[in-house]
């Protein structure tokens, strides 16, 4: 058996060196080196050998194996070179003809704005965090004065998972979590972007899943003064002279006093947008983050980036943002 295979091995190794073809070459593979082949039904004899044979036998068999997929490879590439050089030699074939341009990958709207932001803020000595989306019932309410079965959990609508987890409905938990990782120590200044969830009937300002960024800055004395401050520079940087900006009081659980902000195209008697919630941080949510409210203040911001984007490209629908439309996208 072992005469055979070698003579059967050898024969094969010539027809494929000899194919005149890239077709007599698949060919071959297909009698010669298929399933129902001689070769094949000849490996698989090892079963009728002695005992004491067979090891030598599986040997010669995977090398005769390998000796023969080796050569149909090599004999491929001398086609896929002839053809290569074939082309390049070809009179109408010019390889310093430039190529066609490959499309270019760009940044989504809302990594625009939101790097802009980022940038804005790291100059004024805050720095970037991050939390997580899928966040716990304690960080998302009770931390932030939004108690089981207090109505405030009704404003914004929940996506609860299974595991009594939710994902997150803003970004505010951040607060906490920078809070408590600053273990008491003051100047803290951060702002934390990320995408939340809200399981809401959408509209053409609101979406399901949209971005904010929040910003948190406690140290003795902060007031609402340095709130507008920040407030009003970084949207004076981001939009220049080109919108109108009101702040009106607003009820946040856990700010106190709290504010909402709109902004609309400076001159326009159009439609205010909501475009972020503000205000000084309670001192039940200081406490919570292991601040001592009798020392130390802050202010907070959650601003929806989704909207910044808007006013920033005049974009009429939110929905866009995640449509992952390329009519929409490639705009930017
Ligand atoms: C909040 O989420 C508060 N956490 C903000 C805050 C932080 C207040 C810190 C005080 C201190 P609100 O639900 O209003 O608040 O959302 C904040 C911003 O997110 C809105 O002003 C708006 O710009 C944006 N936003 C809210 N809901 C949607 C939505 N469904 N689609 C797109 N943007 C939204």
């Amino acid at each position: 058996m072992k005469a055979r295979l070698d003579s059967l091995t050898a024969e094969v190794l010539d027809r494929i060196r000899a194919a005149p073809s890239l077709e007599a070459l698949r060919q071959i593979e297909q009698t010669d080196l298929a399933r129902k082949g001689e070769l094949l039904s000849l490996m698989r004899g090892i079963r009728d050998l002695p005992e004491a044979e067979r090891a030598a036998f599986g040997q010669a068999v995977n090398r005769a194996r390998q000796a023969l997929e080796e050569a149909v490879a090599a004999r491929r590439d001398t086609f896929s070179s002839a053809l290569v050089s074939a082309a390049v030699h070809d009179a109408r074939f010019d390889p310093t003809e430039p190529a066609e341009p490959l499309p270019r990958g760009h940044l989504h709207p809302i990594t625009h704005i939101r790097r802009e932001i980022e940038a804005i803020f790291m100059g004024l000595g805050f720095s970037v965090v991050d939390g997580p989306e899928v966040e716990s019932e304690e960080y998302n309410f009770d931390l932030l004065n939004i108690p089981a079965n207090h109505p405030a959990r009704d404003l914004q609508d929940t996506m609860w998972l299974e595991s009594g987890h939710v994902m997150r409905t803003h970004t505010s938990p951040v607060q906490l979590r920078a809070m408590r990782r600053a273990e008491g120590k003051v100047p803290l200044r951060v702002v934390a972007p990320g995408r939340v969830f809200r399981n809401e009937q959408t509209d053409a300002t609101h979406e399901h899943t949209f971005h904010q960024v929040e910003g948190l800055m406690i140290d003795e004395g902060v007031s609402v003064a340095d709130l507008k401050g920040v407030l009003n520079l970084v949207l004076g940087r981001l939009f220049g002279g080109s919108i109108e900006v009101r702040l009106r009081p607003h009820y946040f659980p856990f700010v106190e006093p709290g504010f909402e902000l709109d902004m609309r195209p400076a001159g326009s008697a159009g439609k205010w947008l909501e475009m972020l919630g503000c205000g000084m941080v309670h001192p039940d949510v200081l406490r919570g983050g292991g601040m001592d409210p009798e020392r130390v203040s802050g202010f907070a911001f959650g601003m929806g980036l989704d909207r910044l984007a808007m006013m920033r490209y005049g974009i009429d629908d939110v929905r866009w943002m995640m449509s992952g439309d390329p009519r929409f996208l490639q705009q930017f």
